[in-house]
């Protein structure tokens, strides 16, 4: 087992709307099944600045000091036992657990320079893909594969690593395709055969094609829900994942208008709480919280009256579903190899080192449009410390 010389640093929480603190990490050697990943890049997704700001709210069970961030590339310095697909100096891209009941860990946070990933949560990634390209993935492609195809949600037909399923005649929506989960989803339902239906920005209406969409529908329209409802046209709908705040009730009346599975996987909430502010929250919970809780009564009750029904996710809930376990390994790795999954959206390269974090999660707060905010971290290693031979190149094309 190697480690680097110096001890690596994380993005410390050290409680709930607490700012992150840079600061030493200990040195953690991968346990049976898991691997030790030098990361190269980190993607920053809502749930971020969500946690830290909400906590207890969204996560009672997190422990403190905590290391946010579910999404990763970077470089294997290690494996544990059992562990036969990864060896040191592979290049991969991973979904960090750190904040997940079920691990509840720092070591396993994303925002750190070492972290530990779970080998199912691993992909190989193709010679060529930039590490901030890569990081776009984890999280986003575990929510759509989630929404899209365990049973508690829209159970679909699944896809194949390595052709395109022979198309049904069945539709898909994904509402709010150029989002980074929809972007993932629009590539999984075609992938599966599925006609996709897309909402998004008329700008983006290239973004979703290129990814496999059908037809598109720019969500501005006020008629937006009525003229995916023509694009559905006959196709009996198979299911409706919406991924955007506040789009729920637009998804509930599309399922209930067409002929079909009549169902609706949300990734997202009636409200949005990324802007919940770090200090001084007690006005800002008596203004949200409320709505949020009237947003959902209102969801349960239109998709009642619609005979819908709805489902919400948890994205990494995924790999807890004996197929979804074997994702990364059995669709993904396989996907990007062949070019048939692409790393999409493209990364908005918000700073270089964890110190750029903090800047990055209010980027993304601003609002991105098909981009994912993306953190590079260098390398401050030395060739001596790596293991003899197991040195990575970096090639211009993995370098940033
Ligand atoms: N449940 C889970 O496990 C889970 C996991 C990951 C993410 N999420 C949630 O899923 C949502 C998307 O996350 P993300 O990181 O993929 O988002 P993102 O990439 O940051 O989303 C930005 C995109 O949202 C689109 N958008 C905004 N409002 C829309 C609307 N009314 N209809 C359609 N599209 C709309 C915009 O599209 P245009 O640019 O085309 O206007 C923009 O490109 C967030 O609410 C996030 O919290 C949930």
């Amino acid at each position: 087992m190697h480690m680097p010389s110096t001890n690596p640093r994380a993005a410390w929480l050290h409680a709930a709307r607490q700012p992150l603190r840079v600061d030493q990490a200990p040195r953690t050697a991968p346990g049976r099944g898991e691997i030790l990943v030098r990361n190269r890049a980190v993607a920053i997704n809502p749930f971020d600045g969500i946690v830290q700001s909400l906590g207890s709210l969204v996560t009672p069970w997190l422990r403190y000091p905590a290391v946010l961030g579910s999404d990763l590339a970077g470089e294997v310095l290690a494996v544990g036992p059992g562990v036969s697909r990864f060896a040191p100096g592979d290049r991969v891209l991973g979904l960090a657990l750190g904040v997940e009941k079920a691990a509840n860990r720092p070591v396993e946070g994303a925002f750190q320079e070492c972290v530990i990933l779970r080998e199912a949560c691993a992909a190989r990634m193709p010679p060529g893909l930039a590490f901030e390209q890569a990081a776009v993935l984890p999280l986003a492609f575990a929510t759509a594969a989630c929404g899209l195809f365990l049973s508690g949600h829209l159970g679909l037909r699944r896809p194949s690593p390595d052709r395109v399923s022979p198309a049904c005649g069945d539709s898909v929506l994904v509402w709010g395709a150029a989002t980074s989960v929809g972007s993932c989803a629009v590539q999984l339902a075609a992938a599966a055969g599925y006609r996709v239906i897309a909402t998004c920005s008329a700008h983006n209406f290239e973004h979703a094609r290129s990814l496999g969409a059908t037809a598109c529908v720019d969500y501005h329209d006020p008629a937006a829900a009525a003229r995916v409802v023509e694009a559905i046209g006959g196709s009996p709908l198979a299911g409706v994942l919406c991924v955007a705040v506040g789009a729920g009730g637009a998804c509930i009346d599309v399922a209930g208008r067409c002929a079909g599975a009549r169902r609706v996987a949300m990734a997202s909430v009636p409200v949005s709480l990324v802007d919940a502010p770090l200090e001084a929250q007690f006005r800002w919970n008596l203004g949200r919280l409320p709505r949020l809780a009237l947003g959902f009564a209102g969801l349960a009750l239109r998709a009642r009256l619609r005979a819908v029904r709805t489902s919400s996710i948890w994205g990494t809930a995924v790999i807890h579903d004996p197929w979804g376990a074997r994702l990364f390994e059995d669709f993904l790795e396989p996907a990007l190899a062949s070019g048939r999954f692409q790393a999409a959206p493209r990364p908005l390269v918000a700073g270089t080192g964890l110190e750029a974090i903090p800047a990055a999660m209010q980027r993304l707060a601003q609002g991105v449009s098909a981009r994912k905010v993306v953190v590079s971290l260098p390398v401050p290693m030395t060739a001596s410390d790596w293991p003899a031979g197991t040195a990575p190149e970096y090639t211009s094309a993995s370098a940033h």
